[in-house]
């Protein structure tokens, strides 16, 4: 295992470590439970050191992922062998405000690295180098191993779309619900209240199998508009209630439900009250789904958890626009192989 620290960005730190968290755990690592890095980083431990693109590759509310490469008197001498290789490298200061040009730990990492024949590039170098304080005056070397592309996710915002609605979630929400949910290639994940598409979007690309249901063609007829503008293809979108509609083929059984419910007084859906559709309909998908699979929903009123052999492992309140405050609530249903005894 490899330990990475995940630089999170700051607008949900909960959220986003819970992201991180079930990410690392979707690629086959799990969060570090000892081991402190610099502040606003999650560690994590992950199977190797190239897992960490695929990280970053997944992750939406995160920046970039370190790697401790050497601490205290070993770090010159670790940059000045880095530099025989190295074209060009920055070299900044991460934990705590820099004192720029004048910041001597930093200073002298950088004259280690060019006087090996390095060349210290802020703008665009070829590799990206962290000094950390430890405490007590100790420095540590980070190297950023993987970043986040922070821009992708705002490619896929509202106004690029071709079909829009203000229920929409945005796309970097969607895709930390699609992470808590531990999504893998080939999963089956279900979104019983699709909307525009935006939760099934962020778990087809990252590579799920997508059902959805929507009582309102239009949404659905938008959705798959949606999705096809992503490159994402679903395998079964239908028209009707969550709540009795099934599927054709064998998709009886999934591996996560992803799903934002209609909230407060929504007239989408059909005059029903919308707490009484989430009790409806959740607990009929819920039951679907394999053991060790994940529930993740999106809340903006009291729901119950969906039955006993459901356990609450995330709750995270989060503003998704100026007026509204919702909760990303994840289940994990027991897994019977590792409860039984
Ligand atoms: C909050 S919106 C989902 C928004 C979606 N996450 C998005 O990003 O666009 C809830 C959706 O549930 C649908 N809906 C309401 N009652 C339903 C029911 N009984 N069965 C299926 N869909 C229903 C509405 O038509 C609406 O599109």
């Amino acid at each position: 295992m490899t330990r990475v620290y995940v630089e999170v960005s700051g607008e949900s730190v909960a959220l986003a470590a819970a992201e991180v968290a079930a990410a690392a755990e979707a690629l086959g690592g799990r969060r570090a439970s000892d081991g402190a890095g610099p502040s606003g980083t999650v560690a994590v431990d992950l199977p190797d050191e190239a897992s960490a693109a695929a990280l970053a590759g997944r992750l939406a509310l995160a920046r970039r992922c370190l790697v401790r490469r050497a601490s205290g008197s070993e770090i010159e001498p670790w940059l000045r062998r880095a530099a025989t290789d190295v074209g060009s490298a920055s070299v900044r200061r991460i934990g705590r405000p820099s004192s720029g040009t004048h910041d001597p730990a930093v200073l002298r990492a950088g004259r280690a690295f060019a006087a090996a024949g390095g060349r210290v590039e802020l703008d665009a170098p070829d590799r990206r180098f962290w000094i950390h304080s430890s405490g007590e005056g100790a420095e540590e070397l980070f190297e950023e191993v993987a970043a986040v592309d922070r821009r992708a996710a705002a490619a896929r915002r509202m106004p690029t779309l071709p079909f829009q609605r203000p229920v929409s979630l945005p796309p970097r929400l969607a895709r930390a619900a699609a992470n808590l949910a531990r999504v893998r290639p080939g999963d089956r994940v279900i979104d019983p209240f699709v909307g525009t598409g935006a939760l099934l979007a962020e778990a087809g690309l990252l590579g799920a199998r997508i059902f959805g249901i929507d009582r309102d063609p239009e949404m659905v007829r938008g959705a798959l508009r949606n999705l096809a503008h992503l490159g994402v293809g679903a395998q079964e979108l239908l028209v009707g209630d969550a709540g009795t509609v099934e599927f054709s083929g064998e998709a009886n059984d999934f591996d996560a439900v992803l799903t934002d419910p209609p909230y407060g007084r929504a007239s989408s859906t059909g005059g029903e009250g919308s707490g009484a559709v989430v009790a409806r309909v959740l607990p009929r998908w819920a039951a679907r789904v394999r053991p060790g699979g994940r529930l993740v929903v999106v809340v903006s009123g009291p729901t119950d958890a969906p039955g006993r052999e459901w356990t609450e492992v995330v709750r995270v309140p989060i503003r998704v626009h100026r007026s509204l405050t919702r909760e990303f609530r994840v289940y994990e249903r027991a897994d019977v192989t590792t409860t039984r005894s």
